[in-house]
Order: structure tokens, then sequence, then C-alpha cells
């Protein structure tokens, strides 16, 4: 019996980077009844935006949005406030809010400007229209909390518990560094990257001291699957473009915590670079993390910016993420997908949630 296992899980390891891995439920004989979990960044709200259509037909349980979620680039709160509203007022975007659960967090557009972080005069103001458009619980600590709109939630399914953690990576966030616009045009730009390079030392913030404390109370919590979210992308190594890259002691710090608390089943999703692909970084001791970046909605982009932690093909069409995560088959494991405005799959990779895990849990 155990060989018949062995091979099984050799056979689910060989087949899970294949977009055939449908074959899994298959040779688990299990049933399956996955919890699905959508996501996207960057809709601007002047914008079609048919793809809530094709998000709909997937029915999902839950609904991310992960930032850039209007184009608000605005002081004026007046202005700010008719851009959610008129996001707010698109039919399929209704039609999903009133049928699916939606959570979120913000990017730099919505937040208020281009690429702004904590100098971003407008932040409390800001903060009170984006938690409206969310219908936010009257009592929630997101209202006033120090740190900005970060958050955590958990979903039940199957007796299995998936938290789901939303970053806020722009109330204390430190300005970066870049090039002159001179080397940008000349060198960057040729390159496909943009004009950001990493702080060559620890101190700018990414996060400030107390949504570190709480993220890290967080990883502590009981999960058997983490979705990390982060507007920006976390495990890029360096597009130029905003990302965790061009604060490296912030991004080391980030993946030291998750190895300080032994953190399982983690896997990231982010959005604000207008395309989608898979990053994953290898550690020791630890298993690989994953990172699927879904953007934008409704932007595109022309010039996809090298990624040596890429993991297959791109697109720079509008998409959306899809998680489908399945439980009762003896191998647990999650399909992460990439779909176009039409629904139809771009890529995707089927990860085992046993290969998620700091220690192999397989229960013969
Ligand atoms: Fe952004």
């Amino acid at each position: 019996m155990k060989a018949a296992w062995k091979l099984i899980q050799t056979l689910a390891r060989t087949l899970a980077p294949l977009p055939w891995i449908g074959l899994i439920p298959f040779l688990a004989s299990g049933t399956s009844d996955p919890f699905r979990i959508a996501f996207g960044s960057c809709a601007h709200q002047a914008k079609q935006q048919p793809i809530w259509e094709a998000i709909l037909q997937d029915k999902p349980d839950v609904f991310i949005l992960l930032g850039d979620n209007i184009y608000g680039d605005t002081e004026d709160m007046d202005l700010l406030a008719r851009k959610y509203l008129q996001f707010n007022a698109i039919p399929g975007f209704q039609k999903l809010r009133s049928t699916t659960r939606l959570i979120g967090t913000w990017d730099d557009h919505d937040y208020g400007m281009n690429d702004a972080g904590k100098e971003y005069p407008e932040k409390e103001a800001s903060r009170r229209l984006m938690l409206s458009f969310f219908e936010e619980p009257e009592h929630s600590p997101r209202w006033s909390q120090d740190g900005g709109v970060y958050a955590a939630y958990q979903f039940q399914h199957k007796e299995k518990t998936i938290q789901v953690i939303l970053l806020d990576t722009r109330w204390d966030r430190d300005p970066p560094l870049a090039v002159t616009r001179e080397e940008y045009q000349n060198d960057r730009a040729p390159k496909k990257m943009g004009p950001y390079v990493p702080h060559p030392e620890a101190g700018p913030k990414m996060l400030g001291e107390t949504q570190w404390q709480w993220l890290a109370d967080q990883l502590q919590q009981p999960a058997d699957l983490r979705i990390l979210g982060s507007s920006i992308q976390v495990l890029t190594d360096y597009s130029g473009w905003e990302c965790w890259a061009n604060f490296p002691a912030e991004q080391k710090r980030l993946l030291d915590l998750l190895q300080t608390h032994q953190a399982e089943g983690v896997l990231l999703i982010s959005g604000d670079t207008h395309w989608a692909e898979f990053s994953r970084i290898g550690r020791s001791p630890g298993y690989p993390l994953w990172e699927l970046t879904s953007s934008g909605l409704t932007e595109e982009w022309a010039e996809v910016s090298p990624n040596r932690n890429r993991i297959g093909p791109y697109t720079a069409k509008a998409n959306y993420g899809m998680l489908e995560i399945v439980w009762d088959t003896p191998i647990p494991y999650l399909t992460a997908t990439i779909k176009n405005a039409q629904g139809q799959i771009q890529f995707q990779n089927t990860l085992l949630l046993q290969d998620l895990s700091y220690t192999t849990q397989i229960q013969p």
C-alpha cells in the first residue's frame, strides 16, 4: 500500500506543472468541490469592464481586489469619491459584489497618487472612502488602526481553514530611489525596466512597525493555507518598477518572518504591474515560495519587464487570477490560474499543499 501511495505522490508531483493536471483528482479518486478565490487589480473606472462577466461565470466564493481598484490620482476627496461611485456603478461589478464576498486592499492609484507612500497628505480621508466602498463593518479596526488598511480573513471549507492576509504597502512606505530621467530613457526603457533602484541600505520602510508586528501575529494563527496578498510584487528579483525588491532589507525581513514562524501553506498573490505571471524562489530550509501576479482587470502593458524568478509565460492582456483549493482528495492541492477577459485559461500551475509545508503531511 505504501508503494502505491509513493507512486501516486510521484505521479502527482511530476504532473503538477502541467496544464492537464485535472488528472490528479482522478488519480486520487476523491471528489472535487473546490473553494474558489478569484482576484484582480488595476481596474480603470472610466473604461469598459467586460471581465466581470467571465469572473461571474466562475462563481468564486471570494473576490479579492488587490489594489489600483480605481484610478483616483488626486488630493480632491470629492473627486476620489465620485470615482469610487463610477466603479461601483459598473453592472458586471455590481453583479459580482451582490453575489460574492468582496474583500481588498489598495495600491497607489486608489490610495491617492501614482507611486505614493507615507507622504500622501489625504490618506486618512482616502481610507474612509476606501473602507466605505468595501462596506467595512462599523467596528472594524481598519477604520483607525495605525499603519493603514491591512486586514486578515479566515474562510472555512471542508473543515479546513484558509487564511487571507492583505497588506497595506502604502501607508508607511518611504519614498523609493529612482534614476534620473536621462538614465531612465537611455538605460532603463530599452531594457523594459522602470526607473527605481534598490535602496542600498536598511532603514527605508515598506511596512510600518505596527503592521510588521500584526503580520507576525497573523502568521502564528492556525491555518491550513495562507494567501498572502501584497498590492505590489514580492518575489520578483528587480524590475525597476514598484516592488519589494526596491527595499531589499524589507523584502528580506518578510521572507525571514515566514521562516521564523515556519509559516505553513503560504502562497503569495500580487497585482500592480499590468501583466500577469508566476514567480518562484527556492528556500533552504523551507519550501519554495510561489507568487501569482494578476494585473490588470482593465489595464494592459506593452513592455513586460524581465524577472529572473518568473516561471512559465506571462500575459499583458486583461486578466484575473483564480485559486481553486481542493481538500477532499487524498492529496489536497490548489490550482492557480490566470484567465483572460473571456474566462479562457492563459496559464496555470497546480501546487500540492504538501509541497507548501516544512514537514510533508500525508495521511495514508
Ligand atoms: Fe500600482
